[in-house]
């Protein structure tokens, strides 16, 4: 299966194996997936590294979406959602997935890997791959996020 839609997928050494066991669920659905790093395990590094770089990517229209991981997916999430074009949404179950999509057209999901089990955030990753914006009364509150 072939999905035109460009992913980039980025973590920092808390979501190293998770990031690596979404990026192989990602190619296995015929998405087009770019790993910006962490490229090997290393405990001393950054989360905001990483988190800035895919959000740059991803609010520069360089990708379609972006996957987030960290310990928590707290700081990722505050990190990426520091960047103009961004909507980082980390979600704790399938449904927030969805709806994050659906209300807030979230273009990147932010998964915490010490916060839930695997199968967990591949159900997340599903529902938030397959969810799409309601648009209507959502896109006035979309737009008021980046103008207030
Ligand atoms: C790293 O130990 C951890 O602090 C980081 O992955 C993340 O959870 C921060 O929010």
């Amino acid at each position: 299966m072939k999905n035109s839609q460009k992913i980039c997928v980025a973590g920092d050494h808390a979501g190293f194996e998770l990031k690596e066991i979404v990026k192989k669920h990602l190619i296995k659905k015929g998405f087009n997936v770019q790993d910006c790093g962490a490229t090997v395990y290393d405990a001393a590094d950054d989360y905001p590294v990483f988190a800035a770089d895919l959000a740059k990517k991803v609010g520069g229209g360089e990708f379609d979406r972006g996957v987030l991981f960290c310990g928590t997916g707290v700081g990722a999430s505050i990190m990426a959602n520091r960047y103009k074009n961004v909507r980082a949404a980390l979600c704790f179950t399938p449904e927030m997935g969805a709806m994050s999509r659906a209300h807030n057209d979230s273009n990147v999901l932010v998964l915490g890997s010490r916060t839930m089990a695997e199968e967990v955030s591949l159900a997340i990753l599903d529902a938030w791959l397959s969810g799409t914006f309601e648009g209507g009364r959502h896109e006035k509150r979309v737009r008021m996020l980046d103008e207030l």
